[in-house]
């Protein structure tokens, strides 16, 4: 009898092995022939671990240099448990890219919908994304060059480096960090850092932001769990403040940030304007800061490009009366500045891939893409291609006076109808804040830390750097 049930134990577990070997290779097996080279793997985990091994983010990692040099910058695998087709070809990205929704469509795994909600803008498509992106683009253009919002920068910048003032070590990315996330919380809630809301929002923030990359197992304790409770939490406390404000209407005192514009708003749900807060929050506070980390690591290593960056600040600021705010057309004239923000973006490759998928089989060039396979299309590679970017692991902002920033080969915020509607902001914050660092600090960076890239980007020791000040008068 026993020996029965055994027998049945192991035939069930036989055919629940094949039935797995034969789900991770039936795709390979159809479309033989037809689809790029490349290989699947291991069932169920195929390429992925290898694909996610971490690497310096200035280069591409052991996984795609094999890749590409064996099987061309378009080959086939298995990631994130589908079939997958990774480019690191500029043309195709770019195709992918323009064809968001009619060939292609954003497909993160499912896990990160359960973080981020069904309503953000990352996970939603079709019409509902084109309504919750009008809204972003609306909000953007109203305060990008908006005084209110270029002083609240530039004041929060020089609570930031004053607070160095008798310090001689900082750790850069946490100071950069605490920067972008009061400039975002006070352009989006009109928060100030020491209001207690902030504080809140801030703790559940960083619980979210650590769940967003570890392991999705929903089990009471686990950080994945913790931060889809964080995100539960940050919502009521929104949902409060709008409450608030909803109350205070005949309040003729206005904040003018993103919720009021937002409230004012008709055609989008409760949760999607509370959605709207989060990914507001979560697209401005990390990667904006690492953008200001990077440039400052690369500024380090780069005395030339210092002294130009200085040299372009310090006439910006002889031209103003003293303790003057930063205006737009300040902001315009940072030309070398810009330079120095592209080619930080180029070489430290904040966002390294994005995920899409086929929505039926696509045909470009001698490839076949299938319907339903996963398409990444993978910046970091064109960034760092030595066919396109002459000198690549050099870091060289003059590249940038002879070379567009806006090309099929620069997607750093990606592009299509999916390109980041924060760019501009995330911009103008890294260029003020250097304007202020440069002309007020020295420093150089203690020790050896290569940002890593896993894929979500990390300085290991968080950038420290020994820091003294000087004299604005004479920086140099
Ligand atoms: C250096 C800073 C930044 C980088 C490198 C960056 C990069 C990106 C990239 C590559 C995408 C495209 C994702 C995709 O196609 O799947 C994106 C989308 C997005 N970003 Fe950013 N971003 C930055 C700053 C910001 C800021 C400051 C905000 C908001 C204040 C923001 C909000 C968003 C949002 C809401 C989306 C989704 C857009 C959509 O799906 O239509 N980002 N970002």
């Amino acid at each position: 009898m026993v020996g029965d049930l055994s027998s049945v134990v192991l035939v069930g577990l036989v055919v629940f092995l094949l039935c797995v070997i034969l789900n991770h290779f039936l795709p390979l097996l159809l479309k033989f022939g037809v689809t790029p080279r490349g290989t699947f793997g291991w069932p169920l985990l195929g390429e992925t671990l290898s694909f996610l091994n971490p690497h310096s983010s200035n280069s591409i990692g052991t996984f795609l240099q094999e890749h590409c040099s064996r099987y061309g910058k378009v080959f086939k695998s298995h990631l994130f448990c589908s079939p997958t087709i990774v480019s690191c070809d500029q043309e195709l990205n770019y195709f992918i890219l323009q064809n968001e929704d009619k060939l292609f469509q954003c497909s993160y795994p499912k896990p990160i919908h359960g973080v981020l909600g069904k309503s953000s803008m990352l996970v939603v498509v079709g019409d509902t994304h084109k309504k919750l992106r009008s809204v972003a683009l609306t909000l953007v253009s109203t305060t990008k060059s908006k005084p209110e919002y270029l002083n609240d920068i530039e004041r929060t910048a020089l609570q930031i480096l004053s607070s160095w003032r008798g310090k001689q070590q900082v750790t850069f990315c946490d100071e950069a960090r605490k920067f972008t996330f009061n400039v975002i919380i006070k352009q989006v809630l009109g928060l100030t850092p020491d209001e207690p809301q902030t504080t809140k929002i801030l703790q559940d923030f960083l619980t979210f932001m650590r769940g967003l990359i570890s392991f999705p197992l929903y089990i009471p304790g686990t950080p994945y769990a913790r931060a889809v409770q964080a995100r539960t939490r940050i919502s009521s406390t929104v949902k409060a403040i709008i409450e608030e404000r909803r109350s205070n209407v005949g309040n003729s005192k206005r904040k003018g940030d993103f919720l009021e514009i937002l409230l004012s708003v008709d055609n989008l749900y409760e949760d999607e304007k509370v959605s709207f807060v989060l990914d507001s929050l979560l697209g401005g506070y990390e990667t904006t800061s690492l953008l200001m980390a990077m440039a400052v690591q690369f500024l380090s290593q780069s005395p030339a490009a210092l002294q130009q960056l200085k040299l372009e600040h310090w006439s910006i600021r002889s031209s103003k009366e003293k303790d003057e705010y930063l205006n737009w057309e300040d902001y315009k004239k940072m030309e070398f500045t810009q330079n120095v923000i592209s080619e930080a973006l180029r070489c430290g490759n904040i966002v390294k891939f994005v995920h899409r998928k086929a929505l039926k089989d696509v045909r470009f060039k001698d490839y076949l893409i299938p319907s339903g396979w996963k398409v990444l299309p993978v910046f970091s590679a064109v960034h760092l291609d030595p066919s396109l970017h002459g000198s690549t692991l050099e870091f060289h902002p003059w590249r940038w006076e002879k070379q567009s920033q806006t090309s099929k080969k620069f997607t750093p915020f990606g592009g299509g109808p999916r390109f980041c509607p924060g760019s501009e902001l995330a911009k103008v914050e890294t260029a003020f804040f250097l304007h202020h660092l440069v002309l007020n600090f020295r420093w150089i960076t203690e020790g050896v830390d290569h940002p890593l890239a896993y894929p979500y980007v990390e300085f290991q020791r968080g950038l420290p750097l020994s820091v003294e000040p000087i004299l604005p008068e004479s920086p140099f």
